[in-house]
């Protein structure tokens, strides 16, 4: 296996060596934890929404973000399988219309659309908003949504600025989400039937131990070469996670009867192409120990802890799925410090409310 200089630069950086112990660590304390205290919903049947043409709504839909690779890819197929009307939210049309014609190619009575969005910007996320909506009215849908899956997500090794002037990880990964789940929270309420949010956190979350919510915690100021790389990621899970539980008490405490849930997943690791940025030596050297550790899952039993939460009963929400199998564990202690949650709840907001002003006039 050749070691070039990247690699070499990767080798000696502290993130490097946090990802590689502090996030096996993370791993293993949440199977560990599954073990000790976890529970399991695989004794209640997957809910199944009826087809029924007379029914509340004729088929139920479900948007799914980054669903051009890995996870996304395989739980749009799933998802398509168990008969939703699957909306893949992209940033690349040619890769959307390509999974498309494969998923097509397998499950021929799939119904399927493809919608460019780019979580890293508001102003398409709001474009998104606009074209969505207006697809619902020229297809003559109920104009509501069951199903939102925010799973679009990268790990950045080197600073990149969004085009909205924040971190593009941390706007990817947390901040697209919360947008794009505020400006469709009206579709989601309006669903005749129960609705639900799934957001793809990760195990990484747990390495966090303080979470500052400074100005910095949404645009970095360090140069590329000092980028925390490593702790933005788990910085941006924590925050999707205290998002899911805020959301999650939000919703509950407006109305004890809610019809929507919320479920934070976990998938554990799976081999998809969330590494890119990592040097190929190093990622495919993760690959090999996690495989030969067993800890390694294809995309397609990673997206079905996934599935497990789309499909887990109506009154299931604010649960921590882990890792398949309707594996619920408990998040870090972190995660549910309420304060924390509606203290990054009110900086997202005030942002989210700045950014709809400025592109009020698209
Ligand atoms: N793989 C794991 O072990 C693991 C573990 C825990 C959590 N997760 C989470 O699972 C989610 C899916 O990741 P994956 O493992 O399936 O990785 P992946 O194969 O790299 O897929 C990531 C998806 O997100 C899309 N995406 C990236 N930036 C985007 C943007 N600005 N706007 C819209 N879409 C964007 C990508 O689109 P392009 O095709 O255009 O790049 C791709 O479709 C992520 O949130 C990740 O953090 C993964």
């Amino acid at each position: 296996m050749a070691i070039d200089r990247a690699a070499m630069r990767m080798i000696f950086s502290c993130q490097f060596w946090r990802m590689a112990i502090c996030w096996t660590f993370a791993l293993l304390f949440s199977y560990l934890r599954f073990h000790l205290r976890g529970r399991c919903l695989t004794q209640h049947p997957r809910f199944r929404f009826s087809l029924d043409p007379g029914g509340k709504i004729r088929r139920p839909i479900c948007i799914i973000t980054g669903a051009t690779s890995g996870l996304g890819e395989a739980t749009a197929r799933a998802m398509a399988a168990e008969g939703y009307h699957v909306v893949l939210a992209g940033r690349c049309s040619e890769k959307l219309d390509k999974i498309i014609q494969d998923i097509m190619k397998g499950n021929e009575s799939a119904h399927l659309n493809a919608f460019q969005v780019d979580l890293s910007s508001f102003h398409s996320i709001l474009k998104f908003e606009r074209s969505f909506k207006q697809w619902l009215l020229d297809s003559n849908l109920d104009h509501s949504v069951q199903l939102l899956i925010n799973n679009a997500g990268i790990l950045a090794t080197s600073f990149k600025v969004s085009a909205d002037g924040y971190d593009k990880m941390m706007q990817t990964n947390y901040l697209g989400a919360f947008a794009l789940t505020n400006l469709l929270l009206p579709l989601l309420k309006k669903s005749p039937v129960p609705s639900r949010i799934v957001n793809i956190t990760s195990f990484t979350h747990r390495c966090v131990t303080n979470l500052k919510l400074d100005c910095n915690i949404f645009s970095h100021s360090s140069s590329s070469e000092k980028y925390p790389f490593a702790n933005v990621y788990e910085n941006s899970k924590l925050c999707l996670l205290l998002f899911s539980y805020e959301l999650h008490r939000r919703l509950y405490e407006e109305n004890p009867l809610s019809n929507i849930s919320i479920i934070p997943v976990d998938p554990g690791v799976v081999k998809t192409k969330i590494l890119r940025e990592i040097p190929l030596c190093l990622s495919q050297l993760a690959f090999t120990v996690l495989s030969f550790l067993r800890l390694l899952q294809s995309p397609e039993t990673g997206a079905s802890s996934v599935v497990d939460a789309a499909l887990a009963p109506p009154n299931v929400s604010g649960e921590y799925f882990f890792g398949g199998k309707g594996r619920m564990v408990e998040s870090s202690s972190l995660s549910y410090n309420a304060k924390l949650a509606a203290d990054l709840w009110s900086k997202s907001s005030t942002l989210f409310e700045d950014q709809i002003a400025i592109h009020k006039d698209f």
